[in-house]
């Protein structure tokens, strides 16, 4: 039992006090790094200030010599192989070296540095890494193509927050492990490419860009969560894609220039819970069939868009919203009374009340439904009807104050039948 102890104890020295060997093309590889990184970014005392490669880089991480940034936790034949690179928040400035020669690394992560340049092409070459952070520097020039040629094992792509610009590249669709892919807050344009073989991808962000035309038919099956808000795409939501993406629970399309009418699907999808589709120019409401009463939604936002026509009443039956928005839209007739049941607690069992239900900014008319007058201002519950045609809407109801009612003449140039 002793000399069993006794042999752990040498085994356990030998692999983590013994003198281990960084592999040579790993040791190369972070030196090229290093070389790209601008020294005056390098304070004393910071991570990369530390790397002294006059010692071994993984036999000296818990030294005074290379203290950060690495992990080397691969070992074969006595050689070890550095696996992660984290240099998050650090203030680095210079350029991605354009060599990238690490084949066990797992995960690049350069998030919140002062990078600029290009993404270097040579990442192809880190077949093992499944994660990739080079979001919020100042990267820029287009993604490259070989973006397709990326490893694989790649399940996260985060380049969001640079100065990327071009297209983003339709090769892309060969990253078949993806599951979350962050563009946001770049200058890319160019249409949105097909990514229908990401079966892996849940969660895509492309937010804040150029892209332009029509939304693709075709989109990965499980995708969660889907934001494409602040470009200036065009055209209609493509049907496919609720058809598609059975799982979606957020989809955030605000600040297009999308037209048409909201198909009935929106309203009966399975799983989605989250619609936001404020600032387009969407122009009518298609009731669905079944009323929504399946529906997973719980906050729709269709403010500020061009959209005519009576409220939907189906809304104010949909089982789980909570929040619903119509704004400055060119919403005509009565406020239907059933949202003003869905605002006050005594709507059916179930059915989950308006905690937000903001109506101001269109052309509703006829009196404010008496439910709504059992509402206080500490209720909890926000309604705006502001800036509409309503017979009356007394500053004493706390939800009729902060807007005045539009006057009659622009009501009836509106519309005639507005009394
Ligand atoms: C990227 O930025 C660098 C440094 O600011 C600049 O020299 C280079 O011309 C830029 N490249 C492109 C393609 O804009
Ligand atoms: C849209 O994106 C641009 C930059 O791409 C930004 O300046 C602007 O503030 C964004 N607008 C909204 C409403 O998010
Ligand atoms: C939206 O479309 C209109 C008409 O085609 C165009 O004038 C406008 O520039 C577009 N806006 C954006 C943000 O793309
Ligand atoms: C989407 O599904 C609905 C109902 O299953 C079907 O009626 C419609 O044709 C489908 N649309 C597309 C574009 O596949």
């Amino acid at each position: 039992m002793a000399s069993f102890f006794l042999l752990l104890i040498v085994f356990m020295v030998l692999c983590f006090h013994g003198h281990s060997i960084t592999h040579w093309e790993d040791v190369q590889a972070l030196k090229q790094f290093i070389n790209g990184v601008h020294s005056d970014s390098m304070a004393p005392g910071s991570c990369l200030a530390s790397w002294d490669f006059s010692v071994d880089p993984c036999d000296s991480l818990s030294g005074d010599k290379f203290t950060c940034g690495i992990r080397c936790d691969v070992v074969i034949s006595g050689v070890t192989r550095v696996t992660e690179l984290t240099l998050d928040q650090a203030g680095y400035t210079g350029s991605l070296a354009s060599s990238w020669n690490l084949p066990y690394l797992q995960t690049l992560d350069l998030t919140n540095n002062y990078f600029t340049g290009s993404i270097p092409g040579s990442f192809s070459r880190l077949t093992r890494l499944q994660r990739l952070s080079l979001s919020s520097n100042s990267l820029n020039g287009s993604i490259p193509d070989s973006v397709g040629a990326f490893p694989d094992s790649l399940e996260e792509l985060l380049l969001d927050n640079n100065n990327l610009q071009g297209p983003i590249p339709p090769t892309f669709n060969s990253l078949t492990s993806l599951k979350r892919l962050e563009l946001q807050g770049n200058r890319l344009s160019g249409e949105f490419p097909e990514l229908s073989q990401l079966s892996n991808l849940y969660f895509l962000d492309a937010s804040n860009n150029a892209i332009s035309g029509e939304l693709p038919s075709t989109y990965p099956g499980n995708l969660i969560e889907l934001t494409v808000r602040n470009n200036s795409l065009q055209g209609n939501i493509p049907a496919s894609l609720l058809n598609n993406s059975v799982y979606l629970q957020v989809l955030d399309l605000s600040y297009n220039n999308l037209t048409g009418t909201l198909q009935p699907e929106l309203f009966t999808h399975p799983s989605l819970e989250q619609l936001v589709l404020a600032y387009n120019r969407f122009r009518w409401v298609q009731v669905p069939g079944n009323w929504g009463r399946n529906s997973e939604l719980i906050a729709v936002d269709l403010s500020n868009n061009d959209i005519h026509g009576f409220l939907p009443g189906f809304l104010g039956w949909m089982p789980k919203l909570s929040a619903l928005s119509l704004e400055n839209n060119k919403f005509s007739g009565m406020i239907p009374t059933q949202y003003a049941l869905k605002a006050v607690t005594a709507s059916p069992a179930g059915v989950a009340p308006f905690e937000r239900l903001l109506l101001g900014g269109n052309y509703l008319f006829g009196l404010i439904p008496g439910p709504f007058l059992q509402l206080k201002s500490g209720s909890g519950v926000t309604i705006r009807l502001g800036d509409n045609c309503l017979y009356e809407c007394p500053q004493s109801f706390y939800f009729c104050g902060g807007g005045v009612q539009k006057s009659l003449v622009e009501c009836k140039t509106f519309s005639p039948v507005i009394p």
